[in-house]
């Protein structure tokens, strides 16, 4: 199993000084950082833009691990790799062209992911799975941080684990909401390798012994 990795969510950062928050990211060692874009459609809220993205990339070395919760995620796979992503994740609910829109991601020289919400099956993700550097399991329903984590999205994610080890696969497994000291251990146990944190880590009094305690899990 790949080394735990934490992806801070920026979302749970100030947003008056966002580079301040990649910067903290940056300098407990940690090497990811989790975008949450977000169109008001898709889900009921409204987030950053590529230009956002863009003079973040300025500013950071981070691995930028972009959510893209969007009804036409694939109008903007283009704009978001140019404004510097590393990875962009897409979902699997909106209706497109879903191995077209991860061929095209690859094809702008950034690693692909696809995002199951908390009503999604597993079974959606298996026909991509051999095409796919990250499945990402929404543990909330997307939209906003601070939401409650929930428990019976741990069996979706022994689900996957397990045709990933069957399959000699090794795509990433991440999971997205609710992501805390408590809950990160049972994740890691169901299989999951990265963990996306907006509240626990920005909202908490010592962000740095929560980078630290994930490394452990
Ligand atoms: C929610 C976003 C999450 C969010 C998680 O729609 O996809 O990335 O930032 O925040 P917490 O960790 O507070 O649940
Ligand atoms: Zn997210």
């Amino acid at each position: 199993m790949s080394v735990p990795l934490l992806a801070p969510s920026l979302l749970a950062s100030d947003h008056a000084n966002l580079a301040a928050g990649a910067r903290l990211v940056a300098s407990f060692g940690l090497s990811w950082l989790h975008i949450d874009i977000m169109d008001g459609h898709f889900v009921p809220n409204l987030t950053f833009g590529p230009q956002t993205v863009a003079a973040l990339r300025k500013d950071s070395g981070l691995f930028f691990d972009v959510h893209l919760m969007l009804d036409e995620p694939h109008r903007f796979a283009e704009p978001f790799a140019q404004a510097g992503a590393n990875l962009i994740s897409i979902h699997a609910e909106p209706r497109y062209d879903h191995a077209g829109t991860l061929a095209h991601i690859r094809a702008l020289g950034c690693q692909c992911g696809l995002v199951l919400n908390p009503d999604t099956p597993a079974a959606v993700a298996e026909p991509f799975l051999t095409q796919v550097d990250l499945v990402l399991v929404m543990t909330v329903q997307p939209g906003f941080g601070g939401q409650s984590f929930r428990r019976d999205m741990l069996v979706k994610i022994f689900q996957l684990a397990e045709w990933r080890r069957e399959r000699g696969l090794s795509f990433r497994l991440e999971v997205d909401g609710g992501v805390d000291l408590a809950t990160g251990p049972a994740c890691r146990a169901a299989g999951a390798d990265t963990f996306v944190v907006g509240t626990a880590f920005f909202g908490a009094a010592d962000p740095a012994a929560v980078a630290r305690a994930a490394a452990g899990w």
